[in-house]
């Protein structure tokens, strides 16, 4: 079974370590690794709306020796004009790997189990397993280890970035505490698997609705949009619940005193993070955004590993 990336469990606490030490080590050294070299072929297909995601990849898959192929979701039609499934297939034949942000997790797990190459999930409803990736590098630089260290998750945590945070942080060790108005924390199942994750790798996955008990002491805070795309509708329900989660300066003077400050970006300066914050000296959102490229990098050369792609086929 060819292995993929769809969300972030998917990667093993020691599988997550190696990446990381990857990504790192194509920090140091750009343009030395070249595992698409031929130049192999990566289509990318967005479905939402992207800047960070799109320059991270194209410009990755360029340092890692390949060719970046954008494929315009509205003209391919997937899903309309012709099956996912068939559309996997098609690409699978000219591409080595395909990144997809879309909607709906199953349209993913259906385009990794029928396309023969890897799949990477470049956000969905769901998940956004490569944000993560790139927030834990920042992180471990910043702070140069993850496990044991607390994150804790202000606004939307139902959202894909907070499913993604309990995961990826429980795989790295770490206590994640997810706080959010009623309504908008993950689902059970979702901390059941944090837990079961944190079992093994001394963290943990907790749900804390107050935020000031939230961020107490706290080496990271997180923060994201409190509309992600997909919910514009609901716009002027969320802004009403969410006040209380805002990142300001007087809720971060509750955290550690070095704590530092994530936001996966676009940011909403007054609404879930104030501009004092995200633009002061706590904050780490543009090695953030750099972190994405080196991260994503780390991923497809990780698929792309040639032991890893005959095992694949055995
Ligand atoms: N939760 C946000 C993340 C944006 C990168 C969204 O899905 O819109």
């Amino acid at each position: 079974m060819t292995r993929s990336f769809l969300r972030d469990d998917d990667l093993t606490p020691v599988e997550q370590a190696e990446v990381l030490a990857l990504a790192a080590s194509l920090k140091a050294a750009p343009y030395d690794h070249k595992p698409l070299a031929g130049p192999r072929t990566v289509a990318m297909i967005f479905d939402k709306a992207t800047l960070r995601t799109q320059a991270s990849f194209s410009a990755g898959i360029a340092e890692l020796g390949g060719n970046p192929m954008l494929v315009d979701g509205g003209l391919a039609g997937i899903g309309k004009r012709e099956s996912i499934a068939d559309v996997a297939r098609v690409l699978g034949r000219q591409a080595s790997q395909i990144v997809w942000r879309t909607y709906a997790q199953a349209s993913l797990d259906e385009m990794a189990a029928m396309s023969g190459v890897p799949v990477i999930n470049a956000l969905t409803d769901d998940f956004h397993p490569c944000q993560l990736l790139a927030d834990l590098l920042t992180v471990q630089e910043h702070k140069g280890a993850l496990a044991g260290l607390t994150v804790a998750f202000l606004g939307d945590g139902a959202c894909n970035m907070g499913n993604s945070w309990l995961l990826a942080g429980a795989t790295a060790g770490m206590h994640v505490r997810i706080s959010g108005p009623e309504g908008y924390v993950p689902d059970e199942a979702m901390f059941a698997r944090a837990s079961e994750i944190a079992a093994t790798t001394g963290g943990s996955a907790v749900s804390e609705s107050d935020p000031v008990k939230a961020v107490a002491g706290a080496e990271v805070v997180v923060t994201d949009t409190w509309i992600s795309m997909g919910k514009e509708a609901e716009a002027d329900a969320r802004r009403t619940v969410f006040g209380p989660y805002a990142v300001t300066p007087d809720l971060v003077a509750h955290a550690s005193a070095d704590a530092i400050v994530l936001h996966c970006l676009p940011a909403y300066r007054g609404s879930e993070i104030a501009a004092e914050v995200i633009d002061g000296p706590q904050s780490v959102v543009w090695d953030e955004a750099e972190n994405r490229r080196h991260a994503q990098k780390a991923v497809m050369a990780w698929l792309q590993d040639p032991a890893r792609l005959e095992a694949d086929h055995e």
